[in-house]
């Protein structure tokens, strides 16, 4: 091609990749698809590098990135970037609108109110509508200057749109989609390269690549929220108004803004987004609060380090990092290794945590997990604590790589994980680690919630030899107990009284405490309800099973080789004779019974049943329980530390129940 053809081509080519990152990143109304914008820029890149005269510093090839640093150069603020005090809850918001109200004397004052990203706070220089160069927060004085990798970030304008700004130093958040890291992780995963812990921390060591080529690949996206040194026309007059003035200029600006004449209005904002925050495709961890007018803010001024006008309205934690001690390994009920973390405790949203779940050996491998490393725990919801994933940063020297051990940590036989299954097992099946754990769980509260015969209890009484497996509990006799230590007189005799008072719990507990695979508290109360006795139940072929609610071919298959067992069916005559309950009141087909047709959501703690009671007894009463809150959601029932199911009921108008209201449905129970 001729030169001049050439660079005619160039120049159309660059208006319009520029113009499609606009619509997608600014407008959010994609026009050219992925597909095609990666073929236009590749035209482009080819065109540049047969004419690198017609090379520009603002070409959208530069995004690609290139080799350079080899550190990374200070970045001095202009103007300092600040930090924010925080607030917790209603209350201190209300005390930060009564300080700022106070000092405003006469002048109104109104809040914008906006998301605070979970992510990098870095400002962007541009001179003449041209992007000069881009630094992190660093201390708030100086950071650094990451400027090629920036320009890698699409939603960063290389050029302004319009005139008019002569200089200016944009400020706002560096953050990764969850939708890209998800997709990145994916990436990794077939490249067997190891997982990325967290959206946050991959974008944070995304921009501090040396080689930008690498912070192109990662796909960060950046949302502008402020303003450093300003020389331009026509600067708007309140924040809410900068938000356009910076959409206008040619930055993705954050779409959940919003104007808060009142306090009210602002917690109100707080609260629907602390319930709707996972709906996005990025992570916020709170609000944040600024008074509108940018006048009064210059009035209002700051104290020490932090705005007097503005304030981070923080969300409940659930991420905190802290140093994994040690990796150890619990043996259930059904012989799987599941290993656990040991760390040093941590407050994460108020409460200590000083375990949490790892899941399997081809999870901790994947994500490269190992003793002695600073990890990434998440608290959530009701869910039990689970390490994310290392802060890798953090690795200061070598440590070992986890693998599973070869030999029961309890038993010491071997250990066998089958070709495509993520858990290893114990091959014991008389492990003293599934006979302890099948004794608790036949103990516990949900199943037959015989109190006193907790973890320590069903230990002793298996490991000193008491009792082989459950049916042995109603074998026990007062001496036999008092070999045990801490066994007193009255302890004894509560423990007897409590064992005997479970043969009355009906056949829906005994089958959640025996502990069949898939078989929870509900199934249990679907399969006892239908079957009526325990040898229905025993008779029943899959095929007659699936025709129960909501049991499908893996749970029947579960059930039917759970008796088909010999062990197993010789362990139900024994508790037979001792007089256990095995039968059931017939649950009522669907379409019958008094929550026929209503769907529950049990969610929080409830004062008086735990989930899986209230649970059962729902079911028991021809109704459903699901596990996620949808339009289809009849009732959410909802106790104490209810998260985030509550406000997802409330947004979508669902009706919200107490336990007493579960019973008075129930029919009084
Ligand atoms: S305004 C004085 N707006 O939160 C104004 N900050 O604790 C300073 N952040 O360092 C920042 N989203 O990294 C502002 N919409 C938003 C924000 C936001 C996230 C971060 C930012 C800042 C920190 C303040």
């Amino acid at each position: 091609m001729p030169v001049p053809r050439a660079a005619e081509r160039a120049a159309a080519l660059r208006k319009q990749l520029d113009d499609a990152n606009y619509r997608y990143h600014v407008l959010d109304d994609p026009q050219l698809s992925d597909a095609d914008y990666d073929a236009l820029l590749r035209e482009l890149i080819d065109l540049e590098e047969a004419n690198p005269q017609l090379r520009t510093f603002d070409s959208p090839t530069v995004r690609v990135g290139s080799a350079v640093a080899s550190v990374f150069s200070p970045y001095p603020h202009g103007k300092p970037m600040l930090s924010l005090g925080n607030a917790f809850d209603g209350n201190e918001l209300r005390a930060f609108d009564e300080r700022v109200r106070k000092l405003a004397g006469d002048v109104p004052v109104s809040y914008t109110c906006e998301l605070k990203i979970d992510g990098l706070a870095i400002s962007l220089h541009y001179e003449n509508g041209a992007f000069v160069r881009g630094g992190t927060r660093g201390d708030g004085t100086v950071g650094e200057d990451v400027s090629e990798n920036l320009r890698t970030v699409r939603s960063i304008p290389l050029k302004l749109r319009g005139k008019g700004v002569r200089a200016i130093d944009v400020r706002g958040e560096v953050y990764f989609k969850r939708s890209d890291f998800d997709a990145l992780n994916a990436r990794r995963e077939a490249a067997g390269q190891t997982l990325f812990a967290n959206p946050r921390n991959t974008a944070a060591g995304a921009l501090r690549q040396l080689d930008a080529r690498l912070t192109a690949e990662r796909r960060l996206s950046f949302f502008a929220y402020a303003v450093g040194a300003v020389d331009a026309a026509g600067f708007p007059s309140t924040q809410f108004d900068l938000l356009a003035f910076l959409r206008e200029l040619g930055f993705a600006t954050n779409p959940h803004v919003r104007r808060a004449p009142t306090i009210d209005d602002v917690i109100a904002f707080t609260e629907k987004w602390d319930g709707e925050r996972d709906s996005l495709d990025y992570e916020i961890d709170g609000i944040v609060i600024k008074v509108d007018d940018l006048a009064l803010q210059e009035k209002l001024g700051y104290t020490g380090k932090d705005p007097r006008w503005a304030i981070a309205y923080k969300f409940r934690a659930r991420e905190a990092t802290t140093k994994l001690l040690r990796i150890g390994i619990n043996v259930g009920r059904t012989g799987t290794l599941n290993p656990y973390a040991e760390l040093e405790p941590v407050q994460i949203g108020g409460v200590t945590v000083s375990n949490a779940t790892l899941h399997n050996e081809g999870d901790i491998r994947r994500k490269d997990i190992r003793e002695g490393d600073v990890v990434v725990v998440r608290r959530a919801g009701d869910v039990i604590p689970q390490v994310v994933g290392p802060v890798l940063a953090e690795r200061k020297k070598k440590l070992k790589e986890f693998t599973m051990p070869t030999h029961c940590p309890v038993c010491g036989f071997d250990v066998d994980r089958p070709e495509g299954e993520a858990m290893a097992r114990c091959t014991n099946a008389t492990c003293p680690a599934q006979r302890r754990e099948r004794v608790r769980q036949f103990a516990s509260r949900g199943a037959m919630d015989i109190e006193g015969v907790g973890d320590v209890l069903a230990f002793a009484l298996v490991d000193e030899g008491l009792i082989d497996d459950v049916s042995g509990l109603y074998a026990l006799t007062a001496e036999r107990l008092a070999t045990l230590p801490r066994m007193g007189e009255k302890t004894i005799a509560n423990t007897l009284a409590n064992i005997a008072g479970s043969k009355q719990r009906g056949l829906a507990r005994v089958l959640f405490g025996l502990g069949i695979r898939m078989v929870g508290a509900q199934n249990a109360a679907i399969l006892a309800g239908d079957c009526g006795t325990i040898d229905a139940l025993m008779a029943a072929s899959e095929a007659d099973l699936m025709l129960s609610d909501g049991i499908g071919a893996q749970i029947a298959a579960s059930v039917t080789l759970f008796f088909q067992q010999e062990a197993n069916r010789a362990l139900i005559e024994r508790l037979r004779t001792a007089g256990v309950e095995l039968t059931a009141p017939k649950r009522e087909r669907a379409g019958v019974g008094p929550l026929a047709g209503k769907t529950f959501v049990l969610t929080g703690t409830l004062p008086n049943l735990t989930r899986e009671e209230a649970g059962e007894m729902i079911v028991a009463a021809g109704g459903k329980v699901t596990s996620a809150v949808s339009k289809k959601t009849t009732y959410v029932v909802a106790g104490e530390e209810a998260g985030s199911k509550l406000t997802k009921a409330e947004s979508l108008g669902v009706e919200i129940i107490d336990e007493e209201a579960l019973r008075e449905l129930l029919g009084g129970a």
